[in-house]
């Protein structure tokens, strides 16, 4: 499939469509993404906003639990007191009662299931903690952007974990990172960057397992960060064409097209890049680069 809007013929010289009917194309195509970057926008505040609804109720779940599970402890001990004291009861009414309601109530079995399913439950609880607070790392959409030092290890880990859903059925993910110092960057639209690459990386498996490896490193004052897949590959003929909004050879509803040029666009604006060295039926590894250093003049 081919992307939904053509690339217009543009001019060498000055980047301007040199007809008409291309000048439409290109306002159309242009207003088109100002609209899904809009959209991108609302999605990310929509994002922020149940993140920040949930965090509440989950705190208070999350701390009665732990108190509710320091009471149950003792409740036992209590328990287990009474049943030492029962054998003062022995051969009375009062003990064949105990003894029936012990049996009714399976207390064994409860005694060792309850410990189990109050860890259980803990852990999702704790789950849904780290999906709220990746949430709301993810999004930040705390007023204006700022440049801000962030760690990109952490913001890759966030972001896995929320389109974790598109990646657990169809690859393992691997780690490589390497040192990284902290990145002057505009943090959610890094992770904006990292979500496309992976999420790429997710839809271009097509065995039944695959393999997505992440690797970083710094040299010479850039940071980089590299999404490896072992999937379909690109071939020559699109890989040409992979930056241009909406070209996609994804069916309608899979992909927009526009994920590697929104993600170039921010990469540029960090006044780094973005290359590609795939190989079709091989897989794909894309490398982002970017300054550790925010220079203003680097921002076009
Ligand atoms: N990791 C990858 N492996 C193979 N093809 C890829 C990969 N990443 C991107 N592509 C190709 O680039 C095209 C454009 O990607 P993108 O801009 O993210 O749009 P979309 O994912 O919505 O199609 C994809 O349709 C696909 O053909
Ligand atoms: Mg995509």
């Amino acid at each position: 499939m081919e992307a939904r809007l053509p690339a217009p013929a543009l001019c060498p010289s000055c980047s301007q469509a040199s007809d008409p009917a291309d000048l439409d194309l290109a306002l159309r195509r242009a207003q088109e993404q100002l609209v899904q970057s809009e959209k991108l926008a609302s999605i990310g505040q929509l994002a922020a906003g149940v993140a920040h609804e949930i965090n509440n109720p989950v705190g208070y779940v999350f701390s009665n639990f732990t108190t509710l599970e320091r009471y149950l402890k003792d409740l036992f001990r209590m328990l287990a007191a009474y049943e030492a004291a029962e054998e003062h009861l022995r051969g009375t009414p009062a003990a064949s009662r105990l003894a029936a309601l012990r049996r009714e109530i399976e207390l064994d079995y409860l005694k060792e299931d309850v410990p189990t399913l109050m860890s259980e439950t803990l852990e999702g609880i704790a789950r849904v903690r780290k999906i709220v607070q990746d949430l709301k790392d993810f999004s930040h959409v705390d007023a204006d952007q700022q440049w801000e030092w962030t760690d990109l290890h952490r913001g890759l880990d966030s972001t896995l974990n929320i389109v974790n859903n598109e990646i657990k059925y169809k690859a393992d993910v691997v780690k490589e990172y390497g040192a990284l110092p902290e990145v002057q960057c505009l943090a959610p639209e890094m992770n904006q960057v990292f979500m496309n690459l992976l999420v790429n990386a997710a839809q271009a498996i097509d065995k039944p397992r695959g393999r997505i490896t992440l690797r970083s490193g710094a040299a010479d004052g850039e940071a980089w960060v590299e999404v490896e897949d072992d999937g379909c590959g690109i071939s020559e003929e699109h890989r040409l064409r992979i930056f241009d909004p909406f070209f996609t050879t994804k069916p309608v509803g899979a992909g927009t097209g526009l994920g590697l040029s929104l993600s170039y666009g921010i990469v540029r604006k960090h006044g780094g890049r973005m290359e590609v060295d795939s190989e079709p039926g091989r897989g794909s590894r894309f490398r982002v680069t970017i300054p550790v250093r925010h220079e203003e003049a680097a921002a076009p």
